[in-house]
């Protein structure tokens, strides 16, 4: 297998970041350690191409929302109507009804919804809304989860070490930017996730708790499955002491069920926020609850609410993922995928932890189980290593997600791109244990 030449995109980058803040447009966009981030031209379906005309077969879906493939027909088609009737109107329009109907069936928090444009914006409008309903002002949320940049989002996302993260009864609220005020802080409460007793004991203990966020399958550090009745146990303790649960769906929504994570583990939250795969390809962000919740008085505000391409991008993507058999063929790909990494592991002796939740693919090394919390995953996976895998697999075609261990499949993904993924992974698991 020829290594790719990623000239013209050395030199993009180069020109780029004369005249671009990083020389990319979300510090996502490259990899950390990752000389020059490569840059693409088009792409269509399962697959990216590069500005030197190099293939790559793609597991970062847009870092998650392209859920129909790249260039998808239908999707284009629906736009491009949409488009002929005009972009943007800032007005009420039939689709967005329709939209809204769609999203109140198909989620089961959902008896209202409200619209926003990204994950980070929407995850602000809950807090809001589960303030002024709870009046109450601290928002609990947990080490290692991400709900967006904004200042009271971005704590304790990260850590180097479990020493970084503190005590395990009272986490340190880790700030991860120069100009994120230390008071973005204060009414934020950092607990570690996973732990059911951790959180009915600060319940027990503050009463000026108004929410919990999460996200129910912790997709930003691992991916981690809650555990046994963690989720029902956290859902009790919320209730029971007047707290709104939001689950942060943005990720696991409609990946890895129609119903997102709350459909897949049974666990109605009283709030959820969606946004990635929602319109597969715009930028379009849902918060969804219960009436009484969200008529609590605050309001949606923003240019580019319910804008309409995003709607009509919306309205095809759940009209596809509507059909059951979507999430069918995504369990049998996850399934092929998982099964082929863990072969090829075992013949170089590598330890690898695989899994798979509806689109969602997980690729863990160092450890051969999952993932308990976010201290589990820094004592125990390799990062180093996984970071290896990213960047050789990428300079023999296949884009895997930096850092975190997860896989997005789309529906234009097929069992050939995964036995060429395999066959992938086989040369760059040798070439890395033979590095060793
Ligand atoms: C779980 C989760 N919540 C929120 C966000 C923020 O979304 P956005 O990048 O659209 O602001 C992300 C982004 O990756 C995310 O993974």
């Amino acid at each position: 297998m020829e290594k790719y030449n990623t000239q013209k995109s050395e030199q993009l980058y180069r020109d780029l970041k004369e005249v671009l803040l990083d020389g990319v447009a979300s510090s996502f966009h490259r990899a950390a350690g990752e000389e020059y981030p490569v840059a693409m031209s088009h792409a269509k379906g399962p697959y990216m191409y590069d500005v030197d005309g190099n293939e790559y077969i793609d597991y970062v879906n847009g870092l998650g929302p392209v859920i129909l493939g790249y260039s998808n027909d239908g999707w284009n088609e629906a736009i491009a109507r949409q488009l002929k009737q005009g972009a943007h109107f800032a007005a009420p329009t039939e689709s967005l009804l329709t939209l809204a109907r769609h999203l109140v069936r198909d989620i089961p928090c959902a008896e209202m919804v409200s619209f926003q444009n990204s994950g980070t914006e929407v995850n602000l409008f809950a807090f809001r809304v589960a303030r002024a309903y709870t009046g109450k002002k601290v928002i609990i949320k947990f080490e290692g989860q991400y709900h967006g940049w904004a200042d009271e989002e971005k704590i304790s996302i990260d850590a180097n070490s479990v020493e970084e993260l503190g005590d395990y009864n009272h986490p340190n609220k880790i700030i991860h930017n120069p100009g994120q005020p230390g008071e973005s802080t204060d009414n934020i409460c950092v607990l570690p996730w996973n732990d059911a007793d951790i959180v009915e004991k600060t319940l027990q203990e503050r009463d000026d708790i108004a929410a919990i966020i999460m996200e129910p399958f912790m997709c930003d550090s691992g991916p981690i499955n809650p555990q046994k009745d963690y989720l029902k146990r956290v859902r009790e303790s919320a209730t029971r002491h007047h707290v709104v649960l939001i689950f942060d769906e943005v990720i696991t929504g409609f990946h890895m069920a129609l119903g997102g994570a709350q459909e897949y583990y049974g666990v109605t939250p009283d709030l959820a926020t969606f946004a990635k795969a929602l319109k597969a390809g715009f930028p379009m962000a849902v918060c969804a609850g219960k009436s009484k919740i969200m008529q609590c008085g605050v309001h949606a505000s923003g240019t580019f609410n319910g804008n309409a391409l995003a709607t009509a991008a919306a309205l095809y993507t759940l009209e596809q993922l509507e059909n059951p058999e979507v999430y069918r063929r995504f369990d049998e790909l996850g399934t092929m995928l998982s099964e082929g990494i863990n072969r090829v592991a075992e013949k170089y002796r590598i330890p690898v932890f695989t899994d798979h939740a509806g689109a969602i693919c997980t690729m863990l090394f160092g450890a051969k189980r999952g993932m308990y919390d976010f201290r589990d995953c820094l004592q125990h996976l390799d990062y180093e290593f996984y970071e290896k895998v990213v960047t050789l697999s990428k300079a023999y075609g296949l884009r895997l997600t930096p850092k975190r261990g997860r896989m997005y499949l789309s529906t234009a993904h097929t069992e050939k791109e995964i036995r060429r993924t395999i066959e992938i992974l086989d040369v760059v698991f040798a070439e890395l244990t033979q590095e060793k």
